[in-house]
């Protein structure tokens, strides 16, 4: 439907953690999972090479949520390029269907890879790595006790969120939904590499280690 150089025209604004490379990521888990679960290749490519498309737009205030929008925009250029409509409409849900705290959920198989390939390129080492991109642009410390009742924040320096604190509250329930079996057993390794991680950071900035 649309080619890998075509698709990265469209990323050109994007920041670190939401970049082409972030596309590309997902891009091989997603077929890997595709194989695995018998899934059309063809709709599963398209929607993550035009995943996306207006997350720059969103972060920048403006268009909104940029799974709604970029369904909207990948329907009408696929259609441009003569994609037939039935398909057109199946990488739109999919790219709909996309985000973690979304209203709308993944209906179909190539949905639910989406979904899966999306959310585990923010977890296990890359996860690890994203979260502290995210973290040194808010300017926060690498290290803090995370408070029992630590919540999702962007608070800066001198507070207490850490990329720690970010996989206690987010990355650890991560894996709590992944739709497909193929995605779960991935999912289910870089938890566990995350936990190490986290345990030995503590120990690390505690002497231990
Ligand atoms: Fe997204
Ligand atoms: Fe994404």
């Amino acid at each position: 439907m649309l080619t890998i150089d075509e698709a990265k025209a469209y990323y050109a604004a994007a920041e670190s953690a939401h970049d082409f490379d972030h596309v590309l990521r997902v891009l091989a888990l997603a077929e890997r999972i595709a194989r695995a679960e018998n899934a059309d290749a063809e709709i599963v490519r398209a929607a993550v090479l035009l995943h996306d498309i207006t997350r720059a737009e969103e972060d920048a205030g403006r268009g909104g949520d940029h799974a709604a929008t970029a369904a909207t925009r990948a329907r009408a250029l696929l259609l441009a390029r003569g994609v037939a409509p039935e398909q057109a409409d199946a990488v739109a849900h999919a790219i709909a269907a996309h985000r973690f705290r979304g209203t709308t959920a993944p209906q179909t198989l190539e949905a639910k890879i989406l979904f899966d390939a999306d959310k585990l390129d923010s977890i296990g080492a890359i996860g690890v790595a994203r979260a502290y991109a995210i973290s040194g642009v808010l300017n926060q410390r690498l290290w803090s006790e995370t408070a029992p009742d630590a919540v999702a924040t962007r608070d800066q320096h001198n507070s207490n969120h850490t990329a720690a604190a970010e996989f206690v509250v987010k990355l650890s329930k991560v894996r709590e939904r992944i739709f497909t079996a193929t995605a779960r057993q991935i999912a289910e390794e870089r938890h566990a590499f995350m936990v190490e991680y986290f345990a030995r950071l503590e120990r690390e900035v505690r002497g231990e280690m």
